[in-house]
């Protein structure tokens, strides 16, 4: 199999092809696009679909403690002072003081001096940032201040209530917390599932699809009882290793080492679950095609985390440009956000009660993950060039095509076979028909959106009913009974 190229693929360069084969492009191009905001054609909308799908499979419908909730985008805004973003959702922010330009300080000062220092407080950063001149001009900075990243909206006319564009799914899922506790016929622990869109005016978006202002999310909130934290499925986990880059690891400037996950993570109730979901997403990756061969899994320091947690793990990917980058977090919320609710709204629904009367509020641990970072990702890992065609390796049940359906040529009665076939595969898998050019142009016009199988209809088709089926990936053609074709493409495109 032809080698991935690693000199030549940077997230420039897969925008361009993404962009040329329609899968996702800047949106309003016409206009000139709006930074941090991009629309996905035929190709990409049906790719990310098919990781979503196979998402909400993976962790809903085949994981009994698992359930799915679809909230609304728009809330009550006391959610949102609840949850801690109001007050604690920002990024520090300066000017040049010279030529304007906007910079996210901490980014900044990170891409200037090379120190991280996400997380740090505003004084402290704002010392670091003496040293720090604009680059666009050597411009003096202005002191950085912080810039709360909810997009607000108001909701009714003459200025109604002031409100905001969910920045996480995962709100929706807390405050719904007492209703879904009840709709899961109160068993504990169990998880609630979500996907859909979420909004944060980042001050500087960038790097393709990486960092967004508007995207999806695909979250799980995982409630359980600190006080009966096991989880039955460890020992599926336990195992499991991946390379592995700790706090201790950071702060000593280690580079971070292959082990298993349940060696590394923190003993704190939950510990054992923590395990599994890391384990879980980490499956999951391999399973919609990541190259595993680029992830690693990295404690937060303790300055990063969230308000909320009190331990975050990311998977990251290296890229070969950008290098190691978060494309999910898996953290430890503790009981922060339903406590919160609870003296928010005064309801004491966020409690729940054991078997033997005692109450207490379920903790919390949360994968979540960018449904656009994951599917850059699989672009990323999935991406081929060779001397004659480029080509995406991607699994097949996450392709926006999965078979392609062509006559070898468009006359003879061929096209009206192949149609026929069309027909029949198009009820089981999705299917693009495709009679235009020669049919060495059609294979690489799939090949490039990562079609897993192409079934062409040749004159021998006429005489004995039979089509050739080529592998994308090894070229490599076999001949199969029109009436055995379903059987044979559902093997190969069925996880
Ligand atoms: N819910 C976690 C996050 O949005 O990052």
């Amino acid at each position: 199999m032809p080698e991935r190229r690693e000199r030549g693929l940077n997230i420039r360069k897969l925008a361009d092809f993404c962009s040329k084969t329609g899968i996702a492009f800047p949106t309003a191009e016409e206009y000139g696009g709006l930074s941090g905001f991009y629309d996905w054609g035929p190709r990409g909308s049906q790719l990310k679909k098919g990781v979503k799908d196979v998402w909400w499979s993976y962790f809903v419908e085949r994981k009994e403690f698992v359930v799915g909730l679809d909230g609304s985008i728009v809330t009550h805004p006391r959610v949102w002072e609840a949850s801690g973003h109001v007050d604690e959702f920002h990024d520090p922010v300066t000017r040049c003081s010279s030529c304007g330009r906007v910079y996210r300080a901490d980014h900044l000062v990170e891409e200037v001096l090379g120190k991280n220092v996400e997380g740090i407080e505003l004084e402290e950063l704002n010392r670091v940032l003496r040293d720090v001149r604009c680059p666009a001009c050597g411009g003096e900075l202005e002191e950085a201040s912080y810039f709360n990243l909810m997009f607000e909206t108001e909701v009714g006319p003459y200025g109604g209530v002031k409100s905001y564009l969910r920045p996480e799914t995962a709100q929706l899922i807390f405050v719904d917390f007492p209703r879904l506790y009840i709709a899961n016929r109160k068993r504990m622990p169990f998880g609630v599932a979500q996907i859909g869109k979420a909004f944060r005016n980042e001050i500087s978006p960038r790097n393709f699809l990486f960092r967004l202002r508007e995207f999806e999310q695909m979250e799980i909130e995982f409630f359980f009882d600190p006080e009966d934290d096991s989880c039955p499925y460890y020992h599926e986990v336990a195992d499991y290793e991946v390379l592995t880059l700790t706090v201790e690891d950071q702060e000593k400037g280690r580079e971070g080492e292959v082990r298993k996950v349940s060696e590394v993570v923190a003993d704190y109730p939950g510990r054992e679950w923590m395990v599994y979901w890391i384990v879980e997403s980490l499956r999951f990756f391999e399973l919609v095609g990541v190259d595993m061969e680029r992830i690693r899994i990295r404690q937060q320091l303790p300055e990063e985390r969230a308000h909320y947690s009190a331990d975050t793990w990311d998977v990251e990917f290296r890229f070969d440009d950008l290098g190691w980058k978060e494309i999910e977090g898996i953290a430890h919320r503790t009981d922060y956000d339903l406590k919160r609710h609870r003296e928010f709204s005064g309801s004491e629904k966020y409690a729940v009660k054991r078997e033997d009367g005692t109450p207490f509020i379920p903790w919390v641990i949360e994968p979540s993950w960018g449904v656009e970072r994951t599917v850059l990702t699989i672009l990323y890992s999935s991406y081929r060039e060779d001397e004659k065609r480029t080509y995406l390796a991607l699994k097949p049940w996450v392709a926006p095509v999965q078979v392609a359906v062509l006559p070898l040529v468009a006359k003879d009665g061929l096209p009206e076979k192949a149609r026929e076939v069309a027909e029949v595969l198009r009820k089981h898998f999705r299917v693009e028909y495709d009679e235009k050019g020669s049919v060495g142009r059609r294979y690489r016009r799939q090949d490039e959106i990562g079609t897993p199988y192409a079934v062409t209809v040749d004159y021998q088709t006429l005489e004995d009913a039979t089509v050739t089926v080529r592998e994308r990936d090894t070229m490599e053609q076999v001949r199969v009974e029109i009436g055995e074709l379903v059987s044979y493409l559902r093997e190969r495109v069925t996880w």
